[in-house]
């Protein structure tokens, strides 16, 4: 522990170099602590502490010299890791004292003109925004499968269900679609959530800013931010972005468990074969092949919106400014961008491998007389009030759901011949599955066309997000190697 004149640094490691002796034992330490948390928030925290010594440099604030030393210092811990950290109350605390024992009280100077309160506001949304990158980028891959099974399945018509019933005949493409529909605004909500995350609260210092002539929009140039939290007292206290990018990763998760439901369903059906790696098997019954991995996914959903009821409740009537009940929040959108992340890999793995079974899901398409509504559009086509001739088709259903028994219902609630309204060779067509499908080509429909103006859009959009994502990538990797190089000039 000696400093660059060779004196002895009165440094110590476990926090005390940073306030002194008091308050540095005792029961509660451990419970105080978030150091181990704060293993996610290493690296953001020597980037902060770099672009803050940086801009202390540049204004005067240090002299070049003290700064070159405590960049030094940094570089030396950033090798090492969290894991060789001392000890202390957060990862903060800790990278300060290594930073003064490595070279005495001249580190102290790096905590001028912040506060560990504006410090981890900005290292969450550092981190967190790579986190968000990687969830857009994990949902844009499942937007992918669905694009795929889509188009090649543009004409595999299957039954489609409401309350689980079977209800008219569709397409797999259809299907495909409307989940990849869903997908792409859970992408935009997690856009919007990276967007509003990518603000610099550095600076805010406690929350009431500070005498220093400090630079806040370089620190937040330096990060890659887009702009600042203006207000220093919202900038040091404000979670709500941990609390929306949660609840975006909650929707993501509620579609997921959609996803995960229907191919359990299919599963059983037979209208899917989910790929070995995306199942497993029984212990005792050795024939099973049960979609573990999709339960999995479907159970997802509880751990996101946990994340987010944790949040509501750890952040309401929370006073200004900073309270120490905003570092149990954290942990939440951690765990919530973990789960839902790998969910959303696991899924979209499990749909570009899956096994659609054409002729199963052809087979079911009109089970249960799905056709029912195509006959009676039919006959209102033909003059008839649709509330009629849903009586007809009802009464039918009833009674075979054939031509015949059409004709029957017709002859007993109707004062002419069915004919009046359409000839039985059009009733006989509209009882086929697949031409039900050709039927419906309005527009978001399952008739092959329709279903061609919606990938083109879902085509475009996807690209589209593809490039937003890119660039929000690559304007994190230049701050990245801009810190670098600057830090440099330093050392
Ligand atoms: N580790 C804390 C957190 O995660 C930051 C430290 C601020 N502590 C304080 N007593 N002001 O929020």
């Amino acid at each position: 522990m000696t400093d660059p004149t060779g004196a002895e640094s009165t440094a110590h490691t476990d926090g005390t170099a940073v306030r002194g002796d008091r308050f540095s034992g005792g029961p509660a330490r451990g419970f105080l602590s978030s150091l181990g948390a704060d293993a996610r928030i290493f690296e953001a925290d020597i980037a902060v502490d770099r672009a803050h010594v940086v801009m202390l440099a540049e204004t005067e604030i240090i002299d070049a010299t003290a700064a070159g030393t405590i960049l030094q210092a940094l570089d030396t811990i950033a090798i090492e890791g969290h894991d060789a950290l001392e000890g202390g109350e957060d990862v903060h605390e800790a990278i300060e004292s290594a930073v003064i024992e490595q070279v005495g009280p001249e580190g102290g100077k790096m905590h001028t003109a912040r506060s560990r309160n504006d410090e981890v506001a900005t290292c969450i949304r550092y981190r967190l925004r790579e986190d968000l990158l990687e969830a857009i980028d994990a949902a844009i891959g499942l937007r992918e499968a669905f694009a795929a099974v889509a188009t090649d399945h543009r004409e595999t018509v299957m039954c489609g269900f409401t309350h689980l019933q079977p209800a008219q005949p569709t397409t797999l493409a259809h299907w495909a679609v409307s989940y990849e529909r869903a997908l792409t605004r859970d992408t935009e909500r997690l856009f919007e959530a990276f967007d509003r995350t990518n603000q610099s609260p550095l600076g805010s210092c406690a929350f009431g800013g500070t005498p220093f002539p400090i630079d806040r929009e370089r620190t937040a140039t330096l990060l890659g931010f887009d702009g600042l939290v203006e207000n220093a007292m919202d900038g040091a206290s404000s979670r709500d972005f941990l609390l929306e990018a949660t609840t975006a990763l909650a929707g993501l998760a509620t579609t997921l468990s959609g996803i995960a439901e229907d191919l359990v369903i299919y599963a059983n059906r037979g209208f899917v074969e989910l790929d070995d790696d995306y199942a497993s098997t029984s212990s005792i019954m050795p024939q099973k092949k049960n979609p573990d991995s999709i339960e999995l996914v479907r159970s997802t959903a509880g751990i996101a919106h946990a994340g987010v009821t944790g949040l509501l409740n750890t952040l309401k009537g929370l006073p200004r400014a900073y309270n120490i009940d905003l570092q149990n929040a954290t942990p939440h959108a951690w765990d919530t961008v973990d789960a839902v992340t790998e969910a959303t890999t696991v899924t979209a793995g499990a749909i570009a491998t899956a096994t659609f079974q054409v002729e199963t899901l052809e087979a079911a398409a009109g089970e249960g007389f799905t056709t029912a509504t195509g006959v009676a559009d039919q006959l209102a086509m033909g003059g008839l009030p649709f509330r009629t001739a849903h009586e007809i088709v009802a009464q039918a259903a009833q009674h075979g759901s054939d031509l015949e028994a059409i004709r029957d219902a017709a002859d007993e609630i109707l004062e002419e011949p069915l004919e009046t309204y359409c000839s039985e060779n059009t009733i006989e067509k509209r009882l086929d599955p697949s031409q039900s499908v050709a039927d419906r080509s309005s527009r978001g429909g399952p008739a092959p066309a329709a279903i061609d103006s919606q990938l083109e859009l879902l085509t475009t959009e996807l690209t589209e997000h593809e490039n937003e994502l890119e660039a929000r990538n690559q304007s994190l990797v230049s701050a990245h190697e801009q810190l670098a190089e600057v830090t440099h000039q330093y050392v």
